[in-house]
């Protein structure tokens, strides 16, 4: 049955009498204005990447990562129920935190769901719209520098950032500071360590596993940590003060093998995600830390795609989602 929708014209508009009249501004004192260098980008293995956050963060930012991004985004909300957050709230958030908010499409979704919520999204790389609702905000920083935010978050959200932050203590711990107490943290990640086969089907010398050895061997060397376990992630957000209120574990099939409609439509999500991501993750990685070949990092890219598509082998990886609660 629809909701009977009203429309509001016989009531007036009451004047907010406390209205100062200033916008709302975020108050991260660390905002960096757009200056030329950070519009700034570089050409590398047929993609683009940000050029300030090269040594830091090796994945592109170029329109087809940045629709794949949007992508991953429909793909999480299929295994999330369509949630954007599974925090048991009491009350809907004031100040929520999306880290390394990319195109922002979890932060403007949020923000759309909770019109009394001021979502700040926070990222190296300038690939956000510029025009957004009034209660989002965009800003430029480096979540691995020291917070300088003027205010506290009742939400902290962190998705996929696996590829990026090196001191996962220091994030944590972070989090924890800029968190209100009862405020919740919330976060996605999936599991580098393996490809995994419930059937037989993938054989030993899989490109999938001779793919992620070297992948996960130059995020090793580039100070990531790709063999992070669920078990892991827990822990460290509890070291930090952190309460863990839920653990959810999903398998992602790796292309439309599965059989049922759900499962299979869930495995041509990720594919369709995988047909960039394979490269996104790893070109820079093979070539400049994994010692490849530009052509052999191609070539080997390029047998997980053929894997993919001919859905042979059926093949899954663990995404993990975490709710964290600071304590009262
Ligand atoms: C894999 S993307 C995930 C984007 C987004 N969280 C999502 O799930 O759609 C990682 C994002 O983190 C950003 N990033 C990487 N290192 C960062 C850092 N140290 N501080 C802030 N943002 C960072 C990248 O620019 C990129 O947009």
């Amino acid at each position: 049955m629809p909701t009977e929708i009203k429309a509001n014209c016989s009531d007036p508009i009451l004047a907010d009498e406390e209205d100062s009249g200033i916008d709302n501004e975020s108050g991260a004192s660390s905002t960096q204005s757009l200056t030329e260098s950070i519009l700034q980008h570089v050409y590398e293995n047929g993609r683009r990447y940000h050029a300030k956050s090269v040594g830091r963060y090796h994945m592109p930012s170029d329109e087809k990562e940045q629709d794949r991004l949007d992508l991953h985004h429909h793909n999480i909300l299929q295994l999330l129920g369509g949630r954007l957050t599974m925090a048991p709230f009491e009350h809907d958030p004031n100040m929520v935190l999306d880290c390394g908010t990319g195109t922002g499409i979890w932060a403007l979704d949020f923000a759309d769901c909770y019109p009394a919520s001021t979502v700040v999204g926070i990222d190296l790389a300038p690939i956000q719209p510029n025009y957004v609702y009034p209660n989002v905000k965009f800003e430029l920083d480096d979540l691995e520098m020291d917070w300088t935010f003027n205010y506290q978050f009742d939400l902290i959200h962190s998705r996929n950032m696996a590829t990026s932050i090196k001191n996962w203590p220091r994030y944590f711990e972070q989090m924890y500071d800029f968190a209100n107490a009862g405020g919740y943290v919330e976060l996605t990640e999936h599991d580098m360590n393996a490809f995994r086969c419930d059937d037989g089907t993938m054989p030993e010398d899989s490109a999938y596993g001779r793919w992620l050895k070297p992948t996960t061997a130059a995020m090793k060397k580039a100070g990531l940590s790709p063999y992070q376990t669920l078990k892991d992630y827990t822990t460290l957000l509890e070291d930090a003060g952190f309460e863990i209120v839920q653990t959810l574990e999903y398998k992602v099939p790796c292309g439309g093998w599965p059989k049922g409609k759900k499962e299979k439509y869930l495995g041509f999500c990720w594919a369709e995600d995988l047909k960039t991501g394979f490269e996104s993750y790893s070109k820079a990685l093979l070539v400049n830390g994994g010692g490849l070949a530009p052509q052999e990092a191609d070539d080997l890219i390029a047998e997980c795609l053929k894997t993919l598509a001919e859905r042979k082998q059926h093949v899954y990886y663990y995404t993990w989602h975490i709710v964290a609660r600071k304590p009262l």
